[in-house]
């Protein structure tokens, strides 16, 4: 080899060795918790021996215990038409999140690591957190649900230990909602040398997208001094690099580069074809590379029609949506990534194609995954403003924080290309406020200004107040909650308004639980502070899912809708919010043990374009022999046959007529005998499609278990999800089952949760034993870092107990 060759790979191989690439460290173990005040003198000598160990993602009172008197709240829901104060219970989940917590880790940053720039970000913390480093004070962010970061340098003690100290406070009456508590998103310690690609520094547009060619403009904030270089390069889903950039900072001070790069033929991001793209920034001195910094990113179109509706990449797409709120269930808030992977995967199984993340920014996961899995997003700021709906809520943060607030979110979350509405706040008082308007335009000029791309919305339920303020003019898309029979005439006397329901149905149910006669109602109560799952009742001011579907299916100017909501979730258990033990909601078209109510199929008989088939209620009725028991299909076949015990009751079509017998297959006068239902289900041809049975249950005889998947990974943090049913000796579900189970974990994993669905359950999440709720309940099994098999055991009375495997793996 020539003598210059040498020279120069040696060089090439001392400036690879020199390049210094951001690190980034997930600060998830050894944490230190305590749910008391300690004082902020000598924060750093404080003895934490005795406080808690616990991983982050992190929610300090999801383990209960459930206790009706923790949020007994007399208040004024204005929302719910409450004239005065009314003694609440179980508003925000009957559980211990109220309070302070301190969480407390140790950082050993090394020597080596003087001259680099040292950050944390939270992803969220829950709430009005206060950062200190080495004991003294860093920063603060009072919003729950916003990320956020802070440079550490300067702080800390180069080649020792460092401590990480973290103070939250929950204060009682400061959601409408369970909170949660606690370090419930990740944290990550970052470290960049002096010049770095700034915290979500990137943004990404694509001003031209056609199925030939594609224009990506990528601006770039970069914070250091000096001259320096800025590579981006593009990457197709397969890692193949499809595209670059080269752009250069001359001056000192911080920067934002602008680089435009074609792509020929982009694989365009849709619901159906969820196509991703990454940018890698990359921030060279001379030669050496100093940052590298990745983006995810789509090419879509969406357009917003006042007459037409929505187009996403130029096809008319109607939002088949759903409000989620950030709650795991019995998980609580602490984010897990396959918990809210399994929360969306069924929405999109419904047919859902839409999120709206009420009423606050989401975590980073969901975006992630409705990314990846072809969801879009409605991001959501704000439930109250300044006139708040609580009194210690947002409102006492509105002036100093929401521009803060509302630029993390959008900054955080723009590159996203399922995201494709921001919304500025849910049903915020001041829609019947002067100064409403004034305060809708600062917000959206703060969302017009970060992010173009996007249109600007908020949902109304004092719609007629939020027109007369001039606030409804004020946003891009006008969100009508819970009037869909407005929709045609707000359409015709404001034409310039772009609509859609931004929160419909609020239908209220508990799983299995039938209640006759079966009557629509909006006044439903029951000693049982349960619900009908024949989906015929509602709260007040909602409506049924039927009611909704035919100005959707009528109205095509109407952009879709977001039901209220896909998962039940904790606290608000309307319409039991007053001296009860219901302690989370009926709204969920899925119960909080994520088993699906009879709603599930309705939906999915609308939105999917598989076909649906599900036959209600159960056929278990010994205390209405010969009485009425009405059965009701949910398909998107044209017509079926019910027959009882052999005999038919005649065919039922969709009937366009009537509204729910539009959308359901109903018999209303069936008199109940035992034996078996059999519905069979025709197409226009008359040919037999399908056919569903369901036979009167005998006694409980043995437990079955079904895991979602047999095959986790051994991460610490992986779940598996465990169906378990309650059958009689010839396999029927016991769909009144209400039998003491008793689990036991063992092996490379352990029991997380446990839920029957049931919102009046007292039972800790965390308990060994729980009840069914009408022959079912989930548990859910979390994997150990160490790869091996997980035994479950159930067991109960005198039913054999039945065990499942799961095996953990690397
Ligand atoms: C809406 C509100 C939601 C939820 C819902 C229940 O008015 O925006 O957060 O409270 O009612 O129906």
């Amino acid at each position: 080899m020539k003598k210059s060759i040498i020279i120069v790979l040696l060089i090439c191989s001392f400036f690879q060795a020199k390049a210094q690439k951001r690190e980034v460290q997930l600060l998830d173990t050894g944490w230190r918790f305590l749910n008391k005040e300690i004082p902020t003198t000598n924060l750093n000598q404080v003895d934490d021996s005795s406080w808690q160990t616990v991983t982050v993602p992190h929610d300090w009172a999801i383990a209960g215990p459930f206790d009706m008197t923790i949020d007994m709240q007399k208040v004024t829901v204005i929302e719910d038409g409450d004239r005065g104060a009314k003694l609440r219970t179980g508003r925000t989940g009957a559980l211990p999140c109220f309070g302070i917590g301190w969480y407390r880790k140790a950082l050993t940053i090394s020597k080596e690591d003087e001259g680099k720039r040292i950050f944390v970000e939270f992803d969220g913390a829950m709430s009005r957190s206060k950062v200190y480093l080495n004991g003294v004070y860093v920063g603060e962010w009072p919003y729950g649900y916003s990320s956020f970061s802070f440079e550490l340098t300067k702080y800390i003690q180069f080649g020792k230990e460092n401590i990480l100290s973290v103070r939250l406070e929950n204060k009682e009456e400061s959601s409408r909602w369970y909170s949660g508590a606690g370090i419930y998103r990740n944290v990550r310690l970052v470290k960049t040398t002096p010049v770095r690609v700034a915290n979500w520094g990137t943004y990404i547009t694509t001003p031209v997208v056609t199925d030939q060619k594609g224009e990506v403009n990528i601006k770039t904030e970069i914070d250091g001094d000096g001259a320096m270089q800025l590579v981006t390069e593009i990457y197709d889903a397969k890692g193949k690099k499809i595209g670059s950039a080269v752009a250069n900072k001359k001056a000192d001070g911080s920067a934002t580069l602008e680089q435009i790069i074609k792509v020929n033929k982009p694989n365009l991001w849709s619901v159906e074809s969820p196509n991703l793209y990454t940018a890698v920034s990359k921030i060279y001195v001379g030669k050496i590379q100093k940052d590298e910094y990745k983006t995810t990113f789509g090419f879509r179109t969406i357009r917003f029609d006042k007459d037409k509706g929505f187009f996403l990449n130029g096809k008319y797409t109607k939002f088949k949506g759903v409000c989620l709120h950030h709650d795991l269930g019995p998980i609580g808030t602490a984010v897990n990534f396959r918990a809210t992977e399994r929360q969306l995967v069924m929405m999109k199984e419904m047919g859902v194609n839409a999120i709206r993340t009420s009423h606050n920014p989401p975590s980073l996961e969901l975006l992630k995954i409705c990314d990846s899995i072809g969801l879009m997003v409605q991001v959501e700021a704000f439930d109250e403003w300044k006139n708040g709906k609580n009194a210690n809520g947002y409102g006492e943060f509105f002036d100093a924080w929401a521009e803060k607030d509302l630029t993390a979110m959008i900054k955080r979350d723009r590159n996203h290309p399922s995201v494709v509405i921001w919304s500025i706040g849910n049903e915020i008082r001041e829609q019947g406020m002067p100064e409403g308007a004034q305060m809708a335009k600062f917000l959206t000029k703060i969302s017009h200004d970060l992010d173009p791309t996007r249109p600007v919305s908020a949902g109304f339920n004092n719609w007629m107040g939020a027109i007369k303020n001039g606030l409804a003019a004020e946003v891009d898309l006008v969100g009508f909650n819970y009037a869909p029979d407005f929709y045609e005439k707000k359409h015709k006397e404001f034409p310039n308004f772009t609509i859609y329901g931004s929160e419909t149905a609020s239908t209220v149910s508990s799983r299995g639980e039938y209640k006759f006669p079966v009557v629509a109602s909006k006044k439903a109560w029951y000693t049982d502070y349960q619900l009908t799952s024949y989906d015929l009742e509602t709260c007040s001011w909602a409506d049924l899912p039927d009611f909704e579907f035919q100005y959707q299916d009528d109205l095509e100017f109407v952009a879709g809708e977001f039901v209220w909501t896909g998962f039940d979730y904790l606290g608000e258990p309307s319409p039991y919010n007053e001296g009860t033990l219901a302690r989370s909601s009926y709204f969920g078209i899925v119960d909080l043990a994520g088993i699906p109510k009879d709603r599930y199929y309705l939906y999915q008989s609308k939105w999917s374009d598989k076909p649906v088939f599900h036959v209600l209620p159960h056929w278990t009725w010994p205390d209405r022999l010969n009485q009425k028991v009405p059965v009701f299909c949910y398909t998107n076949y044209p017509k079926a046959e019910l027959f009882v015990n052999g005999k038919s009751m005649g065919t039922r079509q969709k009937d366009k007529s009537n509204m729910l017998k539009r959308y359901r297959l109903m018999w209303d006068d069936v008199i109940y005998e035992p034996g078996e239902i059999k519905v069979v289900a025709y197409d226009n041809n008359d040919k037999v499609v399908a056919e569903q049975i369901i036979r009167t249950a005998g006694e409980t005889y043995s437990i079955k278990l079904t895991a979602d998947r047999n095959t986790i990974k051994a991460d610490g943090k992986d779940l598996s999800f465990v169906t378990v049913e309650l059958l009689d000796k010839n396999g029927n579900l016991c769909p009144r089952a209400n039998n003491l189970l008793f689990f036991d974990v063992s092996g490379a994993g352990k029991l997380k949760a446990v839920c029957n669905g049931d919102a009046t359950d007292q039972t800790s999440f965390v308990s060994k034993y729980m009840r069914t709720f009408n022959g079912k309940l989930v548990v859910t099994v979390e994997s150990d870092t160490i790869a091996g098999e997980i035994v479950l055991k159930a067991s109960g009375g005198l039913l054999k107990p039945q065990e499942v495997k799961i095996s953990a793996g690397n």
